[in-house]
């Protein structure tokens, strides 16, 4: 396809838009030129809903600082067309990560617009819709489990996942029980999620109740070689005091609160180490070698049992489900072809 018929493009995309201080949600035409500059054009197939997405829907200025904006953390098409040697028209592409969603027109629209250093090409042995089913929420359960497995071993004792229905714990949780982790998983929604979550091949599935800590002690007695947290707040306050000795804690989310209170006696006397995730600014040789692990030997099974696909029209009832904690497991936006 030539320049001009390319920018001249029309697409749809989920929009934000700032009205006073209300933010408000449509389905909006847009024109390729109307993107921002990049190397690569890429026809997006498939994006999905992140937390981040969620609060970027809702005007959350620490995620999008501008409006009018198209939201979507995570894509994945084809490109169609390209200013880097690197890649062709018609290859398939994966972007996560960087700004993609926060300032810059993300997935939820049809087209977007990145510098070349933000894609990765699609690992053989995922699809382009698996790789959206993993999302930025797997990719961050990797890293997470990565830097756990550094320290803890199989026989060390159970590691638990909090915020159990969530994206991140779910793959995190699917990829521990595949490595063989007795696995241990706490949710807010034990009636519904148990069954669900049970069938992950994990160990146990407990209340949101059992494990924060409402007394305020600055240890508590040991229960855990490890901890995947993605809630944050007294959640990561009360994981703190009951990580074993040597035990590891990582830290990606923030749903429970952005501030936690700790003290100094779980580091110094059971000589814990609490590691901080982050995936946006991860460096692209690991990147690309997280995604090799996703398509391979920690790739989860299952992946449409914990995933619902939703076209653009039915995306911003999800937003809603996940901004009220309702929802569960993964969402996977599927783009017209
Ligand atoms: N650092 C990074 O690079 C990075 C990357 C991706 C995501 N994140 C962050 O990681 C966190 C999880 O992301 P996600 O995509 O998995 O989100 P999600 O799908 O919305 O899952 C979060 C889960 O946390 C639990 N939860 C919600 N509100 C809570 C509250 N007030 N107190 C305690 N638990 C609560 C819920 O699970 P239950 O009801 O089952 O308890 C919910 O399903 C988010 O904060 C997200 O921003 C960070």
């Amino acid at each position: 396809m030539k320049g001009a018929e390319i920018m001249d493009k029309i697409y749809r995309a989920l929009r934000v838009m700032e009205k006073g201080e209300e933010y408000k949600r449509s389905i909006v035409e847009r024109q390729v030129e109307d993107l921002p500059e990049g190397e690569l054009l890429i026809k997006v197939r498939y994006s999905s809903l992140n937390y981040k997405d969620a609060l970027s829907c809702v005007g959350n200025k620490g995620v999008t600082r501008q409006y009018p904006h198209t939201p979507g953390i995570d894509a994945a098409g084809v490109v169609e067309a390209s200013e880097d040697a690197a890649f062709q028209e018609g290859d398939e592409v994966i972007v996560t990560g960087y700004d993609l969603g926060m300032n810059t027109d993300g997935g939820f629209g049809e087209y977007i617009r990145v510098p070349a250093e933000w894609a990765v090409k699609r690992p053989e042995g995922l699809t382009l819709k698996e790789s959206m089913m993993i999302g930025t929420a797997g990719f961050t359960a990797t890293l997470s489990v990565h830097k756990l497995l550094l320290t803890v071993k199989k026989e060390d004792g159970e590691v638990l996942v909090t915020g159990g229905s969530g994206g991140v714990a779910t793959i995190a949780a699917k990829i521990l029980a595949k490595l063989g982790y007795q696995v241990v998983v706490s949710t807010g929604k034990v009636s519904t999620q148990k069954d669900p979550l049970m069938k992950l091949g994990i160990k146990d599935v407990i209340s949101r109740e059992e494990v924060e800590d409402t007394r305020g002690k600055p240890m508590l007695k040991s229960r855990w070689a490890g901890v995947i947290d993605t809630v944050g707040g007294n959640t990561l306050a009360s994981v703190l005091k009951t990580v074993s000795y040597n035990g590891v804690v990582t830290t990606c989310g923030n749903v429970g609160g952005d501030r936690f209170e700790s003290s100094v006696y779980p580091f110094i006397l059971r000589g814990i180490t609490l590691y901080g995730i982050d995936s946006v600014q991860c460096p692209r040789d690991h990147r690309v070698k997280i995604w090799n692990n996703l398509s391979g030997s920690w790739k989860p099974e299952n992946l449409p049992a914990m995933t619902s696909t939703v076209s653009l029209e039915e995306l911003d009832q999800k937003v809603t489900e996940m901004l009220e904690g309702k929802h569960a497991g993964r969402v996977v936006l599927q783009h017209r072809d």
